[in-house]
């Protein structure tokens, strides 16, 4: 399958409008030291035509333009190769985005979500109701733990599977109402996706608190692992002063560290080990920095816009 990340950031993008960190300050002064980059998003595709998007960021309309594989093609006067987009969590950085593709088409592109998802995203931020009303948007529910085939808008098949599991839910800051575990159960989904006919697999997780049996799972046979890489470390919402939540409580795994995200990527067999939803001021940003050597002394990488591959 082909694996194209999108965008790499995490919420805000690199720079953030708002932000003074060193990565920003860096990235607005186009050294090269710091590679600006897009909200985080993927697209994968068996064949290369018919392309599923894995989040859709707000920048969306942006990475269409920077990959020639997502621009409308045909006589029609209307058409995309993008057949289908899933969602793993309602959070802005990768939902907003389909308020960017509202725009109808002759084919309908489902949104695939869990059904937590699809109600905070019609009762709580309501952005469903809003697109629904611009053109034909079928939801498709990702139940956990079932693995599926991935249908063209045509009701061909594409050639991949999708099986969703749980990861510590991350509940977006606008939901009210979300009480106990079991109100957040498809709060935040990893994606395992197989190309049926090649045998690639590829697992994605972009927001994950922690190491877990599912994730271990996951990333058995995988040929590509595409994961949370916000923060370095546990105190840097703090240290940077935009949060008084550590990383961990924010649902996101540091890198660093006894029981980084490092350690467990350094210990999988995955051919391709990539960060992706990297925050701003994540120091490993910084193309020279020694926080990047050490990641790719684990044999991992940093994720940057445009990268694509073969899983
Ligand atoms: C996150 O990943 O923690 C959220 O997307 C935060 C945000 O950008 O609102
Ligand atoms: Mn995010
Ligand atoms: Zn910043």
């Amino acid at each position: 399958m082909k694996v194209r990340i999108l965008g790499s950031a995490a919420g805000g993008g690199v720079p953030q409008w708002n932000c003074l960190c060193p990565n920003c300050a860096a990235a607005r002064a186009g050294t090269g030291e710091v590679q600006p980059r897009t909200q985080s998003s993927v697209a994968v595709s068996a064949d290369g035509v018919s392309w599923f998007l894995l989040n859709v960021s707000p920048d969306i309309r942006q990475q269409i333009m920077a990959f020639p594989a997502l621009a409308p093609q045909g006589a029609a006067p209307r058409a995309t190769p993008i057949s289908g987009c899933i969602l793993t969590d309602a959070e802005i950085d990768h939902a907003s985005g389909l308020l960017f593709l509202r725009e109808s088409c002759p084919v309908s592109i489902p949104i695939h979500s869990t059904a937590l998802v699809r109600r905070w995203l019609s009762e709580e931020f309501p952005l469903l109701p809003v697109v629904s009303s611009f053109s034909n948007r079928p939801w498709i529910e990702i139940r956990l733990d079932e693995a599926r085939s991935l249908a063209l808008p045509t009701g061909e098949p594409s050639g991949l599977r999708l099986r969703a599991f749980c990861v510590e839910p991350h509940v977006p800051k606008f939901v009210k109402n979300a009480a106990g575990p079991s109100a957040t159960i498809g709060a935040t989904i990893g994606l395992e996706i197989i190309d049926e006919r090649a045998g690639g697999k590829l697992l994605y997780a972009p927001c994950a608190a922690g190491p877990s049996p599912e994730l271990d799972r996951a990333s058995q046979g995988a040929h590509a692992v595409l994961l949370d890489g916000t923060f370095w470390s546990d105190d840097e919402p703090r240290r940077m002063g935009f949060s008084e939540r550590s990383a961990r409580q924010m649902g996101h795994w540091p890198v660093s560290g006894d029981g980084g995200s490092l350690q467990w990527f350094a210990a999988i067999r995955a051919e391709r080990r990539i960060y992706v939803h990297i925050n701003n001021t994540n120091p490993m940003l910084g193309e020279r920095s020694p926080e990047r050597a050490e990641i790719a002394r684990a044999g991992a990488r940093v994720g940057r816009d445009g990268d694509e591959f073969e899983a």
